[in-house]
């Protein structure tokens, strides 16, 4: 079930047999020359409204700007600063928990993500600890590309250059996903360089065309599929083990 095309008739009843929803976590941010901006979005959203169509889960609405200071030097690129996603976060729970959801698990689309989403649990949680008292709610973060099987999957379509941004399996995800917009412009070299992620200007000029690592030319949208359906299976198994518990 997708939060934002169901009816609140609808999401109260599903609160009497589920306290669990999936939240797609992500970014908005150039990916390469041939990655969509909204790469990091769309994979982890992708993968989680699959896995509701077959497991039924709740999934909301995809949380899709994030921390992308250091790729602000590429036009398209959407940053929150830290402070202003951590406040932003902690309203979404908020108004989730409001309504008796008590198992968060925000299914992760970006790196840069990690340490702000940490935060902001801390931030949820901190009234109740501080208080001494349990918080009524867990939340948990997974990176979707840590999905049982996923990893090793990446690195059997992709041996080398699968890289560490933009890389060939986010980029085939999204090819899946949005077919139309799969294009194959010229990049030099082959295999982007490799470095250290520091500020939005220096980024820029340690990798030109916004890659890290990759070549995303041997994305391909079949390849999408099977990523999306591994992942898809992984996230099924956990999020229902994350929902049961007590
Ligand atoms: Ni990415």
């Amino acid at each position: 079930m997708l939060l934002s095309t169901a009816a609140w008739p609808a999401v109260e009843a599903y609160l009497t047999r589920s306290k669990g929803i999936v939240i797609p976590i992500g970014s908005h941010e150039q990916h390469g020359p041939n990655g969509l901006i909204g790469t990091d979005a769309i994979c982890p959203e992708v993968i989680a409204q699959e896995a509701a169509k077959q497991a039924g889960f709740m999934v909301g609405p995809t949380f899709n700007v994030g921390q992308a200071q250091h790729h602000l030097g590429f036009p398209g690129t959407i940053s929150l600063r830290p402070s202003t996603m951590i406040a932003a976060l902690q309203d979404w729970i908020a108004s989730l928990t409001r309504h008796g959801f008590t198992r968060i698990y925000f299914l992760n689309g970006h790196g840069g993500n990690i340490a702000t989403i940490q935060a902001a649990f801390s931030e949820a949680y901190a009234p109740y600890s501080l208080r001494g008292e349990p918080a009524p709610f867990v939340c948990v973060q997974k990176n979707w590309w840590e999905l049982k099987g996923v990893a090793e999957a990446c690195k059997r379509f992709f041996p080398v250059g699968d890289g560490a941004h933009a890389t060939a399996s986010e980029v085939s995800v999204t090819f899946y996903r949005y077919p139309e917009a799969a294009t194959a412009p010229a990049m030099s070299p082959t295999i982007a360089p490799n470095g250290p992620i520091r500020d939005a200007a220096d980024y820029r000029l340690r990798f030109p065309d916004g890659r890290i690592g990759s070549n995303p030319l041997q994305a391909r949208a079949d390849i999408g599929a099977e990523l999306v359906a591994v992942a898809r299976v992984a996230l099924i198994e956990e999020a229902a083990a994350f929902f049961a518990e007590d």
